[in-house]
């Protein structure tokens, strides 16, 4: 693999362009690094570290695609910098990685993704119906296969935010982090929504406070997803069609009605969720220092959600987030 490289660099070197900087600004620096066989971009990325710029800053813990912590843009496309391996790229071109540009720099190829973290607070938790008397008697709940297998493909996420990145909705509309969930949120809200033990309902809470109506099925976070999880088929459009059913199909309207089958709503859940720890539901949300506004179902289905032409990555050489 390395000789590759070196036929394909003829110096047998690698140049890597890795933006310097914080909030305030920064620029691209570039690094010429011996090529070596069967790196990835995290391997180059940390000799650079120990050779030439000891306080570049880069954020990662598993090297092994599992702990979501090193996301970053290489070469314009949002990736994981210990999953992409060098002599994937473009040989003999310089190397690019840039902070992701969604969420604000902290520091070089570092940002701050609390944004997701408060998403993650508003969704009500995974509240299981009461054991009938033959699941008491058989010691537990039984569920089929196949609704096991609907939700694990949610949960096999890692929490990279590269879906989050990518998405147009927020990728160039700050003002939007405030109405939308992105479509990480809209693949956990799918895991709980499809559980079949679950009570807690979040189609209000979708369409009116986390803009599902907002997203135009880009695919783009599906796209990125190292996971492979299909965000957009299997998470977004099934909700969505459960939005338009809980608000707009008489019929099943008539047999919730006829049933009496309900699931709890965002409110009730609210109110039964313990005050602190994880399962904890806040009413309140703040990104970044901005109140979440009240927003009506007009204001979230159909609204404009930008320039869809915008949702590619950054180029190479465009600036690196603001
Ligand atoms: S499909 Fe496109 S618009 Fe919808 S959440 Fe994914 S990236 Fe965003
Ligand atoms: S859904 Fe995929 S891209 Fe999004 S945070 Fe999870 S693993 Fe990352
Ligand atoms: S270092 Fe854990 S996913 Fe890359």
């Amino acid at each position: 693999m390395a000789e590759e490289i070196i036929r394909n660099t003829a110096s047998g070197e690698v140049t890597m362009r890795l933006w310097r900087g914080d909030a305030d600004g920064g620029e691209f620096a570039e690094y010429v690094m011996p090529a070596q066989e069967g790196e990835v971009v995290l391997d180059v990325i940390h000799r650079v570290q120990a050779t030439q710029a000891p306080d570049l800053a880069c954020r990662w813990n598993c090297k092994a695609g599992k702990c979501g912590s090193c996301s970053a843009e290489i070469n314009g496309r949002p990736a994981l910098m210990c999953m992409t391996r060098m002599d994937a790229l473009p040989p003999g071109e310089s190397v690019t990685v840039a902070p992701m540009r969604t969420f604000p720099i902290l520091r070089d190829l570092v940002t701050d993704v609390s944004y997701n973290y408060e998403v993650a607070k508003r969704i009500p938790p995974f509240e299981p119906r009461p054991k009938m008397a033959d699941e008491v008697l058989a010691g537990g709940y039984r569920m089929q296969q196949i609704d096991v297998e609907r939700s694990q493909e949610f949960r096999k996420c890692i929490e990279c935010y590269l879906c989050q990145d990518v998405c147009h909705v927020i990728r160039d509309h700050e003002e939007n982090k405030t109405a939308f969930a992105g479509p990480r949120f809209f693949a956990r809200s799918a895991e709980l929504e499809m559980h079949p033990l679950d009570v807690n309902d979040r189609r209000e809470l979708l369409q009116k406070e986390q803009g599902l109506g907002k997203c135009n099925i880009t695919k783009c976070c599906t796209e990125v997803c190292p996971e492979h999880i299909k965000i957009t088929d299997n998470a977004i459009i099934p909700l969505k069609e459960r939005v338009v059913d809980a608000s707009y199909d008489p019929v099943a309207w008539l047999g919730r009605k006829i049933l009496k089958r309900r699931k709890r709503t965002p409110v009730e859940a609210t109110a039964d969720a313990p005050a602190t720890g994880p399962a904890a539901v806040q009413p309140e949300l703040e990104v970044h220092g901005i109140p979440a506004p009240e927003l009506g179902i007009a204001a979230m289905v159909g609204a404009p959600s930008g320039d869809v032409a915008s949702a590619s990555a950054t180029g190479a050489d465009e600036a690196p987030p603001e």
